[in-house]
């Protein structure tokens, strides 16, 4: 069945010795807790085997941000998905909407970065979401229904059964605006659906879909209770261990 999954995404936050304090402070609190979900920080990269040294990996995994859609060579500035892995990260957050918006990653591109990353043993934590714009013009559904096919549907069932997913609308994003629970549920829904119509419903049904955008300690425990919302991806409220732990014990 799927997992229940909390993941925090620091984005371009927090200095190493800033990163690595906050990593020990949710650790040591995750400790005293009978956890009901897997608790997963996304650190920039030049964090991962620091953190990854102060974190107990039975409660706590690491994830990058991003990693190259190379596997390596003459690509100055990139990090490949074999580094990242080599870190002692088990995740990659993938398509985020600031990834696509300014730095031009295309739903191809995702895609290579999506078989890098299994090929390497990451899971791919990857993102979708409609703009505002999209969602006016009652589009949302569309816009996620192509990000779906053309970033992930030519991979095999089993390669796809390996994803999670994050349904982050981008209006939602860092604005303290956050999908309704109505809204959340809805495109989780659909988001399953779609996954069913294409690889079966076992598939579907195991597939964790988290919700992101402006998810915090007072909204959690009630876009987590829809039946088809299995988490969050974390943004501002990951970077303060007492929000983020309000977050992780809503489950
Ligand atoms: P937010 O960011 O929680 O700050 O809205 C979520 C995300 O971008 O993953």
């Amino acid at each position: 069945m799927r997992k229940n999954i909390v993941a925090g995404n620091w984005k371009m936050n927090k200095t190493l010795p800033e990163g690595i304090a906050l990593a020990k402070e949710v650790n040591e609190a995750v400790a005293t807790i009978d956890l009901a979900c897997e608790v997963i920080l996304g650190t920039p990269f030049i964090h991962l085997s620091s953190v990854a040294l102060v974190v107990d990996s039975n409660k706590v995994s690491i994830s990058a941000q991003n990693c190259a859609d190379k596997a390596s060579g003459a690509y100055t500035g990139e990090v490949s998905a074999a580094m990242v892995a080599s870190t002692g990260a088990k995740y990659v957050i993938l398509g985020h909407s600031e990834r696509r918006a300014y730095y031009g990653e295309t739903d191809a591109i995702l895609n290579e970065k999506v078989k890098l990353a299994l090929e390497n043993n990451l899971i791919p934590i990857f993102c979708i979401g409609e703009v505002l714009e999209e969602r006016e013009a009652d589009k949302h559904f569309d816009v996620v229904k192509s990000q779906l096919e053309n970033g992930l549907f030519s991979l095999s069932a089993e390669d796809f059964g390996k994803l999670v997913l994050a349904y982050e609308p981008v209006w939602a994003i860092g604005t303290g605006k956050t999908a309704s629970s109505e809204q959340a549920q809805e495109m989780h829904a659909f988001i399953r659906k779609t996954i069913a119509d294409k690889y079966g419903k076992e598939v579907a049904d195991n597939t964790s879909i988290l919700y992101g955008g402006s998810c915090n300690p007072s909204n959690a425990k009630e876009l987590f209770a829809n039946p088809d919302v299995d988490g969050g991806l974390i943004g501002g409220a990951s970077l303060k261990a007492q929000d983020f732990l309000g977050i992780i014990t809503s489950f």
